[in-house]
């Protein structure tokens, strides 16, 4: 769960970090459009003028290796449920050779005797810890954003962003007035340790993403809408969040809109993007990656297959599509997915015609 609310002891944070998850898995919790990735398809060639096998997906991000460029996005800690479902998305992560959040940890910082439920049975190649940015103006500083990545043994920290969320709830954190500033002191302390800001599904707009390459971020997860949608959340968690949110429905940028934009502003300062929010399957992350992102996340179908005890299989499907994906569009590699293997709405969206490609 993205943060809320004020310290509540610790079988109150439980209970609705366990209300999260049950939540979340529900049918009707999505934004009611998809993120953007129907209108893209991928320019298949059916000479693909290499073996399956021979396509290299490994990259390396924020200076670790992984063997795709996939991030199981953060969901939960706090709870023993919380545990066993990180331990299962931990042990999947890392047998795929992927990078994983895990969820807010502010659980922990206020009942240090938390923290085990946030340790792994094994290190996914690049972990983030995770943090809501309005906890910045609620008591938390950078030296508690310290502890937290020490704690969790991270190795870069993930901070939130949640207004909509925070805003339907009755009694949500809504104080957001100059969080920027405070970003970058976090980002100040921790530096050499990557501070990668993200929303929940919401997206970020242009305006947002500049205020946050001027705060020093070493990456951005736009988290765009189209997938999970945390009013809806909410909303079914608290029958006045309801009546809120049900406006919200279909609220935030689509996915591809924040993730095109993003990269527009944030390729010459030479910070990488990472796209998540609807990215159902190793396709939309080809897409996503082809228009610039430099990791595709998953938050919900990870969550769904920790529940039926798939995570492994599940991640290693995800690699699987996105390898093939790769291949039968011609590229040699994953990092050479770029806008010239896309078509957008049938038609080549990079000026370049088909053929002289
Ligand atoms: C059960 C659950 C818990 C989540 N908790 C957090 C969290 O603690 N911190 C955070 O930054 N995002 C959290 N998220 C948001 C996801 O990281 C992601 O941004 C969002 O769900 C969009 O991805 P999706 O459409 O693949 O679910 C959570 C999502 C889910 C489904």
């Amino acid at each position: 769960m993205p943060d809320q609310t004020d310290a509540a002891p610790p079988t109150q944070i439980g209970r609705r970090k366990d209300d999260h998850l049950t939540v979340a898995a529900r049918d009707d919790i999505e934004h009611v459009h998809r993120g953007g990735f129907e209108r893209y398809r991928l320019r298949h060639r059916a000479l693909p003028g290499r073996d399956l096998a021979e396509v290299d997906l490994s990259v390396e991000v924020l200076g670790k290796r992984l063997a795709a460029p996939l991030l199981i996005a953060s969901m939960t800690g706090g709870t023993e449920r919380a545990r066993e479902v990180n331990a299962k998305l931990a042990i999947a992560a890392e047998a795929a050779g992927l990078a994983m959040g895990l969820g807010s940890g502010r659980a922990a910082l206020e009942h240090p005797e938390l923290t085990p439920t946030f340790l792994l049975p094994v290190r996914p190649p690049l972990l983030f810890a995770n943090l809501g940015a309005v906890q910045l103006r609620r008591g938390l500083g950078p030296a508690d954003a310290e502890r937290l990545v020490d704690l969790m043994q991270a190795d870069a920290l993930f901070l939130h962003l949640n207004p909509i969320q925070e805003a339907v709830q009755p009694e949500g954190d809504t104080e957001f007035g100059g969080l920027t500033e405070l970003i970058a002191a976090v980002v100040k302390r921790l530096r050499p340790r990557p501070v990668v800001v993200k929303e929940v599904g919401f997206g970020l707009s242009p305006e947002d993403v500049a205020e946050l390459l001027s705060a020093g971020v070493a990456a951005i997860d736009v988290s765009g809408a189209g997938g999970t949608n945390w009013a809806l959340i909410e909303g079914q968690r608290d029958p006045a969040a309801g009546e809120v949110a049900r406006a919200f429905a279909d609220w935030g940028w689509p996915t591809v809109t924040s993730l095109r934009e993003a990269v527009r502003l944030a390729d010459p300062a030479g910070v990488p993007i990472f796209a998540s929010g609807g990215i159902r399957d190793g396709v939309d992350a080809a897409i996503a990656l082809a228009l610039g992102a430099r990791l595709a996340g998953f938050a919900r179908p990870m969550l769904l297959a920790a529940f039926e005890d798939r995570a492994t299989e599940t991640a290693q499907l995800l690699v699987r599509q996105l390898r093939i994906a790769t291949w039968a569009v011609g590229a040699a590699r994953v990092s050479d997915l770029s806008a010239a293997h896309l078509l957008h709405d049938g038609a080549p969206i990079d000026g370049t015609p088909v053929s002289a490609r």
